[in-house]
């Protein structure tokens, strides 16, 4: 009987903690959505906003030689992004503002290589419409996995640390009445 009431307890507060957690856990799921917006945009390291971006991909003519999927075509492929001769990183942000901004040459020597016209062509775009291609394509290419934010984090590290309090809790359940029978056992061999 006083077995069963310890196992209830082992049981039920760590539970209340596993809860807790994940109902914490719960709330926070529409968070990464939203954290695409503005607002989280400098938080993550990214030039601009990258739903915006998708937006002036579409619409701003880069399409048509990048593809409707930044598959590419007659521009470079944009995820994953080529890496064009002479550029280190080409997910480097002013990397991409400066060929946007810019566009390319083609270069000597490679056969593929063809213009990028500045701004690819489209001189309606402005430099805020840039910023948010390069965030754009950055966050296409890291596939669609933006970095945690802070508050993401803690409720993680909150989600395990309980689950390794569970754990230790039950582990020393399991070791305790172990040793309760052990105690009983060698007790019992004694009064015989
Ligand atoms: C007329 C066709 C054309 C259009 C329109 C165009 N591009 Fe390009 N783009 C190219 C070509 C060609 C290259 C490759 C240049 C080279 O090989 O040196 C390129 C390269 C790039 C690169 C570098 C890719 C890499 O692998 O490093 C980026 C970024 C880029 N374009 C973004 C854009 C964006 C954003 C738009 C829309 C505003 C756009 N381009 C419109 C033809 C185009």
């Amino acid at each position: 009987m006083r077995v069963t009431r310890g196992l209830v307890l082992a049981l039920t507060i760590p539970a209340f903690f596993v809860l807790t957690a994940a109902s914490t856990l719960a709330d926070s799921t529409p968070s990464p959505a939203a954290s695409g917006g503005t607002a989280a945009s400098g938080a993550a390291g990214l030039p601009g906003d990258p739903s915006r971006g998708e937006q002036v991909y579409a619409s701003g003519g880069c399409t048509a030689c990048h593809g409707a999927s930044l598959e590419g075509g007659v521009g470079a492929t944009l995820n994953p992004i080529d890496k064009l001769p002479g550029v280190k990183n080409p997910l480097d942000p002013n990397f991409l503002i400066d060929i946007i901004t810019n566009g390319r040459q083609p270069q000597a020597g490679d056969p593929r290589s063809t213009k990028m016209p500045a701004k690819g062509g489209n001189d309606k775009l402005t430099d805020q419409d840039i910023k948010d291609l390069a965030a754009y394509i950055i966050v296409q290419n890291r596939s669609g996995s933006p970095p945690l934010s802070p508050g993401e984090l803690a409720k993680r590290t909150i989600l395990w640390v309980s689950i390794g309090i569970i754990a230790m809790v039950f582990i020393t359940y399991l070791l305790s009445t172990y040793n309760m029978r052990w105690i009983a056992r060698r007790a019992a061999a004694r009064r015989r």
